[in-house]
């Protein structure tokens, strides 16, 4: 045999046994596997291709694909080869738990490129760490102490949309909403801002970029090395391929320089520094003794803070569009707004405050359907326990993947009926599932046990100042926005509606 017999020979012995492998993993997969036995398609105990398919191909809609299953064969279904979806609203407390030892699914935890952050720690060692040096920063009372910052950044926005009323302009109403939710979490973690709102038109936000590399996820959960490769190129290379990475660069250069120049000792050296009685998040965490020297590092406090900023900013930015445009869309739910929001706030230019804001049941009502509908995190959420799961009849083996899906929660006819319709009255008096027991308990949108949000009160804060100070001193139409637009049409981890959408616009037609 000459040299070439030999190379055929050995690529046939190759190929023999790729297939052999492949042969074996799939039978292994379909009759040996401890999920071997749980509801599903064969194709997805066998391969993930069909999620590939779903979500890059389909641009995120396997989240859609997974309620079809459900659909078919019932609220537990192997979704890929080892993990398990769970539809059924009642267990959702039983898998997202404080109770003992919770992973997170390492293949899923990095979608964002940012590896080295809480949200991404699969492990709940070292989350428990992150997430006890950055709790302090988001409690209600530090939250409490940012409140003339969040509202110095909502009077801002009036005053342009105040601008929009004078020429009857239409606008971008969610464009303001994210202009405001990137230069407030950017304040407060840096004392920097790139004065978002007082863009032309709003035109700069980081929702976009954001969004840009939310979408690029599911390709890197795939194929882990694609964004390993990409982001070893040239800067200059990948905005060519996607401009709006320019300005997460941008954000990235800045946050770098300024990490290093407290890593050095030296204050943040900021562009605008406005409120300087507020220290910034990454300053103290940064001066916290308490925090080991390896979570100090340039690379993991950068990941940290791109995480935290990301997670601040479509999150309140889209809660806010999706509740305008309904509260807008729907007069005797505007009147009604506006007739609590005048009786507790006589004067529209008077200073408002959170605490007293949460008391107006109607407005709180309205901002639970606001983030009810927005479904801010619109991916399955995986969790590994320490021990085995019961679910009905099923064992589920310790360390397993299972997930649940809070559109699915939010969905749930048994708890929220006519759950399409934005209604706030169903906040009200005291708020009840038809089987009687609290809608509080379903209440998910934060997710529970010890991976939930870190910026609750953030969040909470930022909307309640803003729906207050915006509906208690403008009427709006819509401009060319209907229901479509604010509709979750694809699932990017963030929610996105349908791709052509240009956003809630509006023209502004009184002030009070
Ligand atoms: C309406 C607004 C918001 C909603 C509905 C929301 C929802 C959520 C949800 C569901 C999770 C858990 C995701 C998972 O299970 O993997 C989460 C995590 C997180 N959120 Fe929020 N979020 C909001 C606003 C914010 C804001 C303003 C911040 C800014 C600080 C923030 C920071 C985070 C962080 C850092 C995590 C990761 C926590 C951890 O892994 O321990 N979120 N959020």
């Amino acid at each position: 045999m000459g040299l070439s017999g030999y190379i055929s020979y050995a690529i046939g012995i190759a190929l023999l046994t790729w297939t052999a492998y492949i042969l074996g993993l799939v039978i292994y997969r379909l009759y040996f596997h401890p999920l071997a036995k749980l509801p599903g398609p064969k194709y997805a105990a066998i391969s993930r291709w069909h999620e590939y398919y779903h979500d890059v191909v389909r641009k995120g809609q396997f989240t859609f694909a997974i309620q079809e299953y459900h659909r078919k064969y019932g609220p537990i279904v192997r979704i890929v080869p080892d993990e398990i979806h769970i539809q059924d609203s009642q267990f959702y407390d039983t898998l997202y738990t404080k109770a003992g030892r919770v992973d997170k699914y390492d293949w899923m935890a990095n979608r964002f490129n940012s590896d080295q952050s809480v949200f991404a720690a699969p492990a709940a060692d070292i989350h428990a760490i992150r997430r006890k040096a950055l709790n302090p920063f988001f409690s209600r009372q530090r939250i409490l102490n940012l409140e003339g910052v969040i509202r110095s950044k909502v009077d801002l926005l009036v005053k342009h949309i105040d601008d929009y009323r004078k020429t009857a302009r239409p606008f971008s109403l969610s464009r303001g909403f994210m202009a405001l939710a990137g230069d407030v979490i950017m304040q407060y973690c840096f004392s920097l801002s790139y004065d978002h709102l007082n863009s032309e038109d709003f035109k700069t936000t980081f929702h976009e970029p954001f969004m840009a590399a939310s979408i690029s996820g599911h390709l890197s959960l795939q194929f882990p090395i694609v964004p390993k490769i990409l982001f070893a190129l040239p800067e200059s290379w990948l905005e060519k391929t996607e401009p709006l990475f320019g300005l997460i660069f941008q954000l990235q250069s800045d946050m770098r320089a300024q990490i290093e120049a407290l890593l050095r000792g030296a204050d943040s050296d900021t562009k605008q520094e406005t409120e300087k009685s507020i220290p910034n998040v990454f300053q103290e965490l940064i001066r916290d003794p308490d925090l080991p020297a390896s979570e100090k590092r340039l690379r993991r406090l950068q990941d940290e803070a791109q995480l935290v900023i990301g997670a601040g900013i479509t999150t309140v930015g889209w809660a806010l569009s999706v509740g305008a445009f309904h509260i807008i869309n729907q007069p005797n739910i505007y009147t009604r707004l506006r007739q609590e929001l005048e009786e507790a706030i006589p004067d529209p230019d008077q200073e408002i405050h959170w605490t007293d804001l949460e008391k107006l049941p109607y407005l709180t009502g309205c901002i639970k359907e606001a983030i009810r509908l927005s479904y801010p995190v619109a991916s399955r959420n995986p969790r590994l326990a320490a021990k085995p799961l019961v679910y009905k009849d099923w064992v589920i083996p310790a360390r397993t993947p299972v997930s649940m899906t809070i559109v699915d929660v939010n969905n749930d006819e048994d708890i929220f009926p006519r759950h399409e319709v934005f209604n706030p009255e169903r906040w009200i008096d005291p708020p009840k599932t038809k089987d009687g027991s609290s809608l509080d308990r379903y209440w998910v949108n934060f997710q529970k046990g010890s991976r939930s949000c870190l910026g609750v009160n953030l969040a909470w804060a930022e909307l309640y100042l803003t729906y207050a100070s915006v509906f208690r001193k403008f009427r709006f139409e819509l401009f060319e926005t209907d229901q479509s637009d604010v509709e979750l049409a694809h699932d990017f981890a963030l929610p996105s509606p349908k791709l052509d959408s240009k956003g809630v616009r509006v023209r502004c037609t009184e002030r009070a």
